[in-house]
């Protein structure tokens, strides 16, 4: 007899309590207490616990002896009020239990090679490769649920603000976005190659052109690139396009999808507007393009006072245009020398030439370089960085984009090691007015900061002609906690501007017409004025399930190694396959030769 499951475990409470009930799930843990077995039943709702009594049905209790851990079973008992000696205030359900009546072992399992509980230890590499007893704990599912919802509710709000969610091609054709594609020989066109998508960014545009107005699509994007915590070679957009829109109006929608997802999902209210920041003043406080503003550690500019001081390595530097710039660690200044040191070379690993140190005291500087910097100098220092006796300062001095980053680095290594992040605080900021463009020594060549269509700040056009590098975008991110969470722009509609930026990456009319033809075509069709952006789903689930990667938000992920662990892919396949698609593999030794 199959008994037909009425109730989920962790739903049970104290208003069932004389119900009979019919649960369903797996052996999470049994006590043998004489004639008493105490079993713990979970499913995907919690835990509840079931009681075995020899005295009141002896040949049940004999049955129940045999469980095992991760059996699975239904059970149809009454459900009663605990002893209170007995209750567990860590469960949900820990006030009642299961008297069980009737007993039914749908199935046996193995011992599983990990505990199916939070907080396990165990090496990821065995969780990924048995990914499916990985996803039977708790906090797995949670992360399951938060992204469940999430999409609910995304694709609730974005129906009600009038966007229409559309499927786009999974084969297409290679499209430049910066990484490497993934692709698939095609059969029927031997030596052709579909790529799946980056992202659906030129179809989405088309969309627009179509007239379709506001689109939306949660599409799954493929990147071949180098992975890590935040990068998954397949990870999920909430991707949107809208016409006739100003960067204003897609910031209100996106605004509004963000606390309609948070108060959804986490109950949690969001403020907005968000804090809107250029691109320049992020770099400039945070040294960052995704700053994390939960805390403070700006960077301070000293270039000027560095300039009047007998410092040789700030002179140098500044004499070739370099910056210096510090930051306040305060309540630090009792930092060892080997601590300084670590540091310091640190910083030379992330590329720069060396780090300064000065020790607030309240009798002046301790440092080495004291003797380089006059009382006035270090008192205009001081005061400029808001630096009380006890604290440290640390400086960086090269170009200003180096020592910007690195000092940005060092500011969240610092802010992590110090335990100084809040926890528990929702900080989104925009960051805008993005340069354009980027120069790529190695390829001697101009490269887009976003991509080739996001359309130039209207006052920075004639910039185009004369100094590239200083154009400023249209292009906008969104940043939460100090991760980027989603990205877009506005884009190029007229095709003398877009063949202009194209000129300006070194794409020849040729190259243009083979890659983007059919794009570029549409343009001469009327192309609406049209922005939008996509939201890094994966991202945005691993903060708001406060996780550190976003595998443990994706149900099956890869590794870093870009390999999925369960099911073994990547994979070879036989020749058979490769010859019905015309394609030889060159031996791996053979590569490098070629
Ligand atoms: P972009 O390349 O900035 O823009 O991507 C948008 C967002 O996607 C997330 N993301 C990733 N998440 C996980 N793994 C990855 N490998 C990965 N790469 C990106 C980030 C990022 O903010 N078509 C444009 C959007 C547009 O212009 O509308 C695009 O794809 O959170
Ligand atoms: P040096 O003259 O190279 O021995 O350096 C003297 C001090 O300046 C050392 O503490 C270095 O770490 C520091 N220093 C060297 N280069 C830089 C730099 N680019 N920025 C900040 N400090 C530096």
């Amino acid at each position: 007899m199959r008994l037909n499951r009425t109730h989920y475990c962790g739903m049970l409470s104290a208003d069932n309590i004389g119900q009979k009930v019919v649960i369903a799930g797996w052996v999470q843990s049994k006590r043998d207490h004489g004639g008493l077995i105490f079993l713990d039943l979970r499913d995907r709702s919690g835990i509840i616990q079931a009681v075995f009594d020899c005295e009141k049905n002896a040949s049940i209790f004999s049955e129940a002896e045999k469980l095992r851990p991760e059996y699975v079973l239904a059970m149809k008992g009454t459900v009663s009020r605990r002893s209170p000696d007995t209750v567990n205030p860590k469960l949900s359900t820990g006030e009642i239990e299961v008297d069980v009546e009737d007993l039914e072992i749908l199935n046996t399992s193995k011992t599983p090679p990990f505990y199916i509980e939070d907080g396990i230890n165990t090496d990821e590499n065995l969780r990924l490769k048995y990914r499916y007893l990985d996803l039977r704990r708790p906090e797995m599912q949670q992360s399951l649920l938060i992204r469940h919802r999430t999409l609910i509710a995304a694709r609730k709000y974005l129906d009600r603000r009038g966007f229409w969610e559309i499927e786009t091609p999974m084969l297409t054709r290679s499209t430049p976005e910066g990484a490497r594609d993934y692709l698939v020989p095609s059969r029927t066109s031997p030596g052709s190659f579909f790529a799946l998508p980056q992202s659906p960014q030129l179809f989405k545009q088309l969309l627009m052109v179509s007239g379709i107005d506001k689109y939306f699509q949660i599409a799954r994007c493929f990147r071949d690139e180098d992975l890590r915590a935040d990068r998954q070679p397949e990870f999920t957009q909430i991707d949107i396009e809208m016409s006739f829109s100003t960067i204003k109006d897609i910031i209100i929608e996106i605004e509004g999808l963000v606390s309609h997802i948070f108060k959804e999902v986490l109950g949690r209210e969001i403020v907005v507007p968000f804090e809107i920041m250029p691109y320049r003043e992020a770099m400039e406080r945070f040294g960052s393009d995704r700053p994390d503003n939960r805390f403070g550690m700006e960077i301070v500019d000293i270039s000027e006072i560095a300039g009047g001081s007998q410092f040789k390595v700030f002179q140098s530097v500044l004499q070739k245009g370099g910056v210096v710039k510090g930051i306040n660690v305060e309540g630090c200044g009792h930092f060892s020398r080997k601590e300084l040191d670590d540091l310091t070379q640190r910083v030379q690993r992330w590329g720069t030439g060396g780090l300064a140190w000065m020790i607030v005291t309240g009798d002046g500087f301790k440092t080495p370089i004291a003797k380089f910097f006059t009382a006035e100098q270090q008192e205009e220092i001081r005061s400029k960085m808001h630096a009380e006796p006890g604290d440290l300062l640390l400086f960086v001095a090269d170009e200003w984009e180096a020592a910007l980053k690195v000092l940005g680095q060092l500011r969240l290594f610092l802010a992590q090691r110090l335990n100084i992040i809040p926890e528990g605080k929702d900080s989104f900021l925009w960051v805008v007015d993005f340069p354009l463009l980027e120069y790529d020594q190695a390829e001697g060549r101009y490269t887009s900061n976003h991509h080739p269509f996001t359309a130039p700040l209207e006052e920075d056009l004639p910039l185009l002609t004369t100094d590239p590098l200083k154009v400023r975008s249209q292009a906008y991110d969104l940043v939460y906690n100090g991760i980027e969470v989603a990205g877009g722009s506005q884009r190029i509609y007229r095709k003398d501007l877009q063949e202009k930026i194209f000129n300006l990456l070194g794409m020849a009319g040729e190259e243009v017409e083979e890659k983007f033809g059919f794009f570029v075509q549409a343009f001469q069709y009327g192309m609406p004025p049209h922005g939008g952006i996509a939201f890094g789903l994966d991202r945005l689930i691993m903060l708001m399930a406060g996780k550190k990667s976003i595998r443990d938000v994706i149900a099956f992920p890869k590794t870093a190694a870009g390999n999925c662990l369960l099911s073994g892919a990547p994979a070879p396949v036989s020749s058979s396959q490769l010859k019905e698609l015309y394609i030889s593999t060159i031996p791996r030794d053979n590569k490098e030769n070629e």
